[in-house]
Formats: C-alpha cells, sequence, structure tokens
C-alpha cells in the first residue's frame, strides 16, 4: 500500500533539487503533446512543480496551468515557482471536481499513474475536465518493462528470503502494461491511444544517492514497509548489487516508462 502521510519538508525539497530525470522525461512528454501558446493546460500529480513551471512558460501569458497534488508541502514549493500562469492546489487524480467539464485542452500525469492503485476512475476525471478533442500524456512505469532497479531489489529479496511483498518494496507500485493502459483509455472516453516505451540510462554516485532519490520521489514509501533490521540487511546486499553495475560515470540503471498520448473522444 502506498501511504500519502509519508513525506516531509527534507523529501519535499531533496525532489525539488534530485528530480532532473523525471523533469526531462517530463519534457519528452510534453513535446509529444505539442503544446501551444494559449492553452489551458492540467497537471495532474505535480509535486514540486518544476514540470508545470516549464509549461507555464511554453503556454504564455494567454495560457493557464494548474497543479494538483495530494501532498500540502510539494504544493507550497510549486506555487515558489511564482509564474503568474501556474497555480497549484492540493488534489487528487481521483477527484479533480474542483475543475468544471471540458475546462481544459491538455491534462498530464507525468510519473504520476503508478502510484494510483486504480487507473479508470483518474481517467475518467481526466476525460471530463477535458474539452472533446483535447489531449491526455501520460508517462508511466511499464509492468511488462520493470526499472533495473526493481529487478536488482527482487533478485535481493528473494535470496534474503524476505517476505515484504515484491511490489510495494520498489518505487513504482501500481504498475501498468500497455495493453491495459490501451484498454483502460478507451473504456475512460479517449480515442486513439498512441503508447511506447522508452528507455533511459541513469548514473548514481553510490548507493545513498540511489536511495535518496527513489525515497524522494516515492515520498517516502522506497523500502518503507521493512523493520529496520531487515532494511538494513537489504540495503547492505542491494549497495553490493548495485556496485556491480559501476561504470566510468557511476552507478549504472536504466529505467523503461510508458509514454502514452490520447484524445478525449465524443
Ligand atoms: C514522482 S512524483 C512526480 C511529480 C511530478 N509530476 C514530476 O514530474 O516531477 C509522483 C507524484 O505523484 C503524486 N501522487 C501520488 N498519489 C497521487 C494521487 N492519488 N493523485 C495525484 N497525484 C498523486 C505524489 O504526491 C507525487 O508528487
Amino acid at each position: 500500500m502506498v501511504s500519502l502521510s509519508l513525506d516531509s519538508a527534507v523529501l519535499a525539497e531533496t525532489y525539488d533539487r534530485v528530480s532532473d530525470r523525471q523533469f526531462n522525461h517530463g519534457k519528452l512528454l510534453i513535446e509529444d503533446l505539442q503544446i501551444s501558446p494559449g492553452e489551458r493546460v492540467l497537471d495532474v500529480g505535480c509535486g514540486t512543480g518544476r514540470l508545470g513551471a516549464y509549461v507555464a512558460d511554453l503556454v504564455g501569458p494567454s495560457g493557464a496551468v494548474a497543479g494538483v497534488d495530494p501532498l500540502p508541502l510539494r504544493v507550497e514549493l510549486a506555487n515558489e515557482k511564482r509564474r503568474p500562469n501556474f497555480r497549484a492546489s492540493v488534489g487528487q487524480a481521483e477527484d479533480l471536481s474542483q475543475f468544471a467539464a471540458g475546462s481544459f485542452d491538455v491534462v498530464f500525469l507525468n510519473s504520476v499513474l503508478h502510484w494510483l492503485p486504480e487507473k479508470l476512475g483518474p481517467l475518467r476525471e481526466a476525460r471530463r475536465v477535458l474539452e472533446r478533442g483535447g489531449r491526455l500524456g501520460i508517462s508511466s512505469a511499464a509492468r511488462e518493462r520493470p526499472h533495473e532497479l526493481e529487478q536488482v531489489i527482487e533478485g535481493v529479496r528473494s535470496s534474503l528470503g524476505v517476505t515484504a511483498a515484491a511490489e510495494t518494496l520498489g518505487s513504482t507500485t501500481y504498475k501498468v502494461t500497455s495493453d491495459d493502459l490501451t484498454s483502460t483509455l478507451l473504456l475512460a472516453g479517449f480515442e486513439d491511444p498512441r503508447l511506447q516505451i522508452r528507455t533511459f540510462t541513469d548514473h548514481f554516485a553510490d548507493t545513498d544517492d540511489v536511495i535518496a532519490f527513489y525515497l524522494a520521489s516515492s515520498f517516502g514509501n522506497f523500502l518503507s514497509n521493512l523493520d529496520p533490521a531487515e532494511a538494513a540487511r537489504v540495503k547492505a546486499a542491494l549497495a553490493a548489487e548495485l556496485e556491480r553495475r559501476r561504470a566510468p560515470e557511476g552507478i549504472r540503471l536504466q529505467r523503461h516508462l510508458i509514454f502514452a498520448v490520447a484524445r478525449a473522444g465524443g
């Protein structure tokens, strides 16, 4: 189970500082969406607002970006980005009732869908707030191609005999398959879904750097279901495995993400 009550000021500030990876793949998603000046955009799960502020600059003064995120500390940092056309508020993908039907040209969820236990409700909400023909963009971890770190953790878990559920040890708990996402998008009222998986290669200075990144990205959930003794054993074994992946640039790990774009149907 993902908890929304493990976040802290330190985790939120760390995320704002270390989230270049999400920001950079988010820019690819925004490119796929072909956003133009003057458009009205909703960033669902906006976090600390780096991508929302970037999109606010793209849509310019005649456009507007709204962001929602359930974590108040992150919403606060998003509003500190100080763009007159970007405002973030506390809210969840499951309930976008603070927005009227048809009030956006574009809705996007960057690295957010894999945190949602149920997908149809949030996608129906995204459809409701989009104008007919509006665009939805999603980047999400792929169930058919888990991140390399999650495969490493699964190996560590089974070799140590750790009984905690593998899913909740990782950093992208509720992954979807491309096929499931396609059918859920159609069911939620979207048309012409286009999906592709993109692979990203990350480098980390050391194991602490890996853990700090995934802890901040998961708002405190990464490895949180282990008791302290188990966590220490897992971290030691993880460090040994990660060192085996060291390249000249650092510990090398690949991530794979589904990128999906679809149109709001009639
Ligand atoms: C990895 S961060 C991505 C943040 C931002 N989209 C970015 O690109 O940097 C995941 C975000 O999903 C948010 N989140 C988790 N559960 C959510 C929900 N039910 N509805 C909306 N956002 C949610 C978290 O609060 C967190 O800010």
